[in-house]
C-alpha cells in the first residue's frame, strides 16, 4: 500500500471529515519560490475606514472617465428551460410573457457601504484590486459553489475559489502551478512531466501544454469516457510506466460534462474508478467544465425514439446528501469534488458559455492551499479580471443589494428610471442567484432543444440508399421483363446523440465511399496520391464549404491529442456544433451538411478530391471561405 492510500484509510477510519492532503511535492519550482506580494499584502489596509492612503500607487478614482458602468441585461426568464428529467414537465415556469424585455444595471460612481463584500461601485471596481477577485463577486462565486454547487465536498473545511481570466488561464495557471519547464537536449528524459487525457480533447490544452515539453500520455476512451480497465485504460498506463519515457504522469486534464468534442457525460461510476486509480498513484485531477449547465435528460429517450430502438432503462442521478436548494443543479451529474476526499481535483469553471466569452471571467475550485498558490499566480500574472466586466457581472447576480432608497446605487437606478417606460422601470433591477439558476436553465433548454432538432436530420441521413436492378442470378425468373430492384444500404457516418455540451461527434465511414484508397495523381515528379482515411476527410470537410452546402465543420484531426491518433483514427471523425449558429439556422444547417455528405458519395472522379485538397492550406486547413458558409466547427479551436 502506498503513502497515499494509507493516509487515506487512517483518516476515512474518523467520523469527521479528512483534511485534504498536502499536495506541495507537486509544486512546481516555480511555485515553491513564489512570495506574497507586498503590495498586494497591504490592501487590507486600504479598506480601514478614513484612512489616508499614501501608500499604493492608485490612481485618483475621480479620473476615471467613467461615472457609471450601465447595460440593458436579459431578464433570467428570457429562455425556456427543459424538463430535468425525461417525461416530466420543466420546473420552472416556462417564460412570462415579457420574457423577452431587458432589466437595467447600473454600477454607480460611489456606493455608500461599508462592507466591501457588498459594495459595488465604479471607484472600486476599476481601480487596482484583489488578486482572488473583487470581493462582492468573489464572495458571491464562493457561496454559489460552496453552497449550491459543490456543497458535499468531502474534505475538512471544503473547497476555497479564486477568480481567473477564464479557463484558459485557469488552466495556464494550472501548468504554472505544477509543471517544471522541460526541455529536450536539455534536460533529463526521466524528469519530463506527463499529462494524461482521452485521446481527443480541446485543442488548446495540447497548445498550452506541449511548449512546456509535457508529454501528452492518452488513455484509451469508449463511448462512456475514458477507460480504467484493460490494456491503454488509466490503470495500465500509469501501473507499467516506463519510466525511461519521461516522468510517470502526475496530471490528467478531463471535461467530464459535454465533453468538447465528444460529448460525453461521464458517469458518477466511471468517475469514483477513476479518481480511486488517480488516489493510488498520486495523479492531481483537472476537471474543466466550460459546459457544466448543459447536460441534456433527454438525449437517450429521443435518440431511442428517433432511431425506433426500445425507450432506455431510466437512469437516475446520484443524489448529493444536501441539496444545493435548486432542483436543476440536483439533477445534473456530480463533480469529481463531490468523490474528492484527498483534495486532489482542481475544477475550472467559467462565464464564457454562460454570459459571453469576451466576458474573460471564471474560477478556480480548489482545496484552500490549491487556491493560495493560485493567488500568488495571480498576483504577478493577470492581478485580477478586468474591472469593467467584474462590476458588471457582480451587478448582473448581486442585484440592488445595497440596502436603503437614498443610496447613490438607488438614486443613480431612480435617475435613469426616470427616462424608461413603466415596464422598464419595474425591471429594475439584477437577478441574485436564483434567477442566475433559472438563466442556467433557460440556457439548457434552448441547447436541447437544438440539439434534438440537429439530431434527428442528422439520423435521417446518416445512410445512403440506393436502388438498382438485381443482379440476373439472383432474379427467380430471369425471363421476366419486370427485373426486381435490389436495395443498398451505405452507412455515411454514425454517431451518439451528445449527452451535454455544445458538440455532435460523428464517425465517418470513409471506406465506404467509391474512391475509396484509389490513386489520385498528382505532380509527374511525384508519386500518385492515395485517397486513404485522412485525405478524402480533408476533401470532405472542404467539399462541404463549397456551394451549395456552405458548411464548415472541424475535422477530429484537429482534436487528435498527438500523431498516432491522428493517423490512425482523427480523419474519422468530425465535430458538429449545434450552438453557434442562430436558431432559424440550426436545422438549415443540418440539412445542408446531411447533402453535403450525401453528395460526396456520389463524387466518383478523383480529380475533383484532388482540386478539394490543393484548397488546403499548410496546415491542413480550409484558408479561406466562400461567403454566406455556416460555421459548425465554430470556432475551430474552442
Ligand atoms: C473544454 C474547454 N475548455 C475551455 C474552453 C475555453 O474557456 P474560456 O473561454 O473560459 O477560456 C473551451 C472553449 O471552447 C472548452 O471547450
Amino acid at each position: 500500500m502506498d503513502t497515499f492510500t494509507s493516509h487515506r484509510r487512517v483518516r476515512l477510519g474518523r467520523r469527521e471529515k479528512p483534511a485534504p492532503l498536502d499536495l506541495s511535492h507537486h509544486y512546481s519550482a516555480v511555485t515553491k519560490r513564489r512570495m506574497p506580494s507586498k503590495i498586494k499584502e497591504a490592501y487590507k489596509f486600504f479598506q480601514i475606514p478614513g484612512i489616508l492612503n499614501m501608500a499604493g500607487g492608485l490612481p485618483n478614482a475621480d479620473f476615471f472617465p467613467f461615472d457609471t458602468l450601465e447595460a440593458q441585461a436579459a431578464k433570467p426568464e428570457r429562455w425556456t428551460p427543459s424538463p430535468n428529467h425525461p417525461g416530466e414537465t420543466a420546473t420552472s415556469s416556462t417564460s412570462s410573457s415579457d420574457s423577452a424585455a431587458a432589466t437595467h444595471i447600473v454600477v454607480p460612481k460611489a456606493a455608500d457601504e461599508s462592507d466591501p463584500s457588498k459594495k459595488i461601485d465604479v471607484t472600486t471596481v476599476l481601480q487596482y484590486g484583489l488578486a482572488a477577485g473583487y470581493p462582492p463577486l468573489l464572495s458571491w462565486v464562493r457561496q454559489f459553489t460552496r453552497e449550491n454547487l459543490q456543497q458535499d465536498t468531502p474534505y475538512k473545511g471544503g473547497p476555497d475559489v479564486v477568480l481567473t481570466c477564464g479557463s484558459t488561464d485557469g488552466f495556464s495557471k494550472t501548468l504554472d502551478l505544477l509543471v517544471d519547464q522541460w526541455t529536450e537536449g536539455v534536460n533529463d528524459i526521466t524528469d519530463r512531466p506527463g499529462l494524461l487525457c482521452e485521446p481527443f480533447v480541446y485543442t488548446n490544452i495540447l497548445n498550452q501544454a506541449q511548449p512546456h515539453g509535457v508529454q501528452v500520455v492518452t488513455v484509451k476512451s469508449n463511448a462512456s469516457g475514458m477507460a480504467v480497465k484493460g490494456p491503454g485504460g488509466l490503470e495500465d498506463v500509469l501501473a507499467n510506466w516506463d519510466p525511461s519515457k519521461g516522468k510517470r504522469p502526475h496530471l490528467m486534464y478531463t471535461v467530464t460534462l459535454g465533453h468538447n468534442p465528444t460529448g460525453i457525460v461521464l458517469s458518477v461510476e466511471r468517475k469514483k474508478e477513476i479518481y480511486a486509480v488517480c488516489s493510488k498513484y498520486d495523479v492531481i485531477i483537472v476537471e474543466d467544465e466550460p459546459y457544466w449547465y448543459l447536460q441534456f435528460p433527454s438525449a437517450a429517450v429521443e435518440e431511442a425514439k428517433s432511431r425506433g430502438l426500445p425507450p432506455p432503462t431510466a437512469s437516475t442521478t446520484p443524489k448529493s446528501a444536501r441539496s444545493s436548494g435548486y432542483p436543476f443543479l440536483d439533477s445534473l451529474t456530480p463533480s469529481f469534488l463531490s468523490l474528492d476526499t484527498d483534495g486532489r481535483v482542481i475544477r475550472l469553471d467559467t462565464f464564457s458559455k454562460t454570459v459571453a466569452p469576451g466576458c474573460r471571467l471564471g474560477w478556480i475550485t480548489a482545496q484552500p492551499a490549491l487556491v493560495e498558490r493560485f493567488e500568488r499566480i495571480n498576483e504577478s500574472t493577470t492581478q485580477q479580471p478586468s474591472g469593467f466586466v467584474q462590476g458588471l457581472i457582480s451587478e448582473l447576480v448581486l442585484g440592488s443589494n445595497s440596502s436603503g432608497s437614498n443610496t447613490p446605487n438607488q438614486r443613480a437606478r431612480s435617475a435613469f428610471a426616470l427616462l424608461r417606460s413603466p415596464r422598464e422601470r419595474a425591471a429594475f433591477t439584477g437577478w441574485d442567484t436564483s434567477g442566475w439558476v433559472r438563466w442556467l436553465e433557460g440556457l439548457r433548454g434552448t441547447y436541447e432543444r437544438r440539439v434534438v432538432r440537429m439530431c434527428r436530420t442528422l439520423d435521417a441521413g446518416a445512410t445512403l440508399i440506393t436502388t438498382a436492378p438485381a443482379p440476373l442470378s439472383s432474379r427467380s425468373d430471369p425471363d421476366s421483363e419486370w427485373a426486381p430492384l435490389a436495395v443498398t444500404k451505405t452507412p455515411l457516418y454514425t454517431f451518439r446523440w451528445p449527452r451535454g455540451g455544445m458538440f455532435v461527434w460523428l464517425r465517418l465511414h470513409l471506406e465506404t465511399h467509391p474512391l475509396w484508397q484509389a490513386a489520385c495523381p498528382s505532380s509527374p515528379q511525384s508519386p500518385p496520391l492515395v485517397l486513404d482515411g485522412p485525405a478524402l476527410s480533408a476533401a470532405l470537410m472542404v467539399w462541404l464549404t463549397t456551394k451549395p452546402f456552405l458548411v464548415l465543420v472541424a475535422t477530429g484531426s484537429m482534436f487528435s491529442a498527438n500523431d498516432e491518433v491522428r493517423q490512425e483514427d482523427g480523419w474519422r471523425y468530425q465535430r458538429i456544433c449545434f450552438a453557434a449558429e442562430e436558431e432559424g439556422n440550426v436545422d438549415l444547417a443540418a440539412e445542408r451538411f446531411v447533402e453535403g455528405v450525401r453528395r460526396f458519395w456520389e463524387v466518383t472522379d478523383v480529380e475533383v478530391v484532388r482540386k478539394l485538397l490543393g484548397e488546403l492550406g499548410p496546415s491542413g486547413e480550409v484558408e479561406a471561405l466562400e461567403e454566406g458558409v455556416s460555421s459548425l466547427g465554430w470556432y475551430m479551436g474552442c
